[in-house]
């Protein structure tokens, strides 16, 4: 695993109303550990709980807003046979997440790679930088898609732009995430965080009880949390194969992975 997280990796502050969870960890692009999770899923429950809070936030520090997983702690539970259970972190924060019923808006400048992509996809707002660079690379770690994003992907983008995504593993920048309804505003990088403070400010000034039931309308919990139930038997799988692991040792010793001899 990798090293234990820093207090300080993810901020978790409440002001006026909006509860922001701030990655934390620039020097490694923001990769999210089974640590930091825990902190997301205890933020993200504290959301829907506490009464003070109206609307849940997510930045990042640093020049990308995440890495997605990190890599380190695949290989070290892919090489333990890999298995995603449902009380890992991980699934802990995406079960919190599914079940988030008050707005959630995103800040995202630069990478938003894997997670950092299939989280916007649990956000009501999303405000990205013109320039920022969304990818969900799961098939080029030889993994699958998780967050419930194999429906809520093609959902937003339709089919073929999804399996692309997913396929091919290239990032689109914030104008075309706009432009495909995976961004609800792209504005310059420096503007990115107040324009987000200001409609999540605008959000906790509405009637609560009513924004709930919106959300709760507009999104099936439980149908979402059995799809990221799913789609963890997938990716645990996959994540202790000779193809994965091929893939991870690829990424840490900084070279193209090859798939040659799989199959
Ligand atoms: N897990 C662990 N460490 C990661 C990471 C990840 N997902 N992403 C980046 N890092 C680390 C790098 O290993 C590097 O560490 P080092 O300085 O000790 O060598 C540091 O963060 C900076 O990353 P680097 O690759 O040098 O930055 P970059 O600006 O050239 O590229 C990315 C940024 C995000 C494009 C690139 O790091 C990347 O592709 N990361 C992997 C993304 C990924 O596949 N995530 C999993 C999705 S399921």
């Amino acid at each position: 695993m990798s090293d234990p997280i820093r207090p300080d990796s993810v901020r978790i502050d409440l002001s006026d109303g909006v509860l922001t969870a701030t990655l934390a960890r620039p020097e490694k692009k923001n990769a999210i550990t089974q640590a930091m999770y825990s902190v997301l899923a205890e933020a993200t429950r504290r959301a829907k709980t506490d009464d003070a809070v109206r609307v849940l936030m997510f930045k990042a520090d640093g020049d990308s807003f995440s890495a997605g997983n990190d890599i380190a702690d695949f290989i070290a539970l892919g090489s333990q046979g890999g298995g995603q259970v449902v009380d890992a972190p991980v699934f802990q924060f995406l079960k919190a997440l599914a079940e988030l019923d008050k707005p959630a808006v995103a800040a995202v400048r630069g990478r938003a790679v894997g997670i950092g992509l299939t989280l916007l996809l649990h956000c009501d707002m999303v405000v990205v930088a013109e320039d920022a660079l969304l990818s969900a690379p799961f098939i080029n770690l030889a993994l699958a898609p998780e967050a419930a994003s194999s429906l809520l992907l093609p959902q937003v983008l339709g089919h073929q732009r999804a399996f692309e995504i997913f396929a091919l593993g290239e990032p689109i920048d914030g104008r075309t995430a706009l432009a495909w309804g995976l961004a609800s505003r792209a504005v310059p990088a420096a503007e990115v965080d107040a324009v987000a403070d200001g409609l999540a400010a605008k959000l906790a000034t509405r009637a609560p009880n009513s924004l709930k039931k919106t959300k709760r309308l507009m999104r099936d919990a439980e149908a979402l949390w059995a799809l990221m139930q799913r789609e963890g038997e997938a990716f645990g799988s996959q994540m202790s194969s000779p193809e994965a692991m091929e893939a991870f040792m690829a990424f840490s010793q900084k070279r193209a992975p090859d798939f040659s001899k799989a199959g």
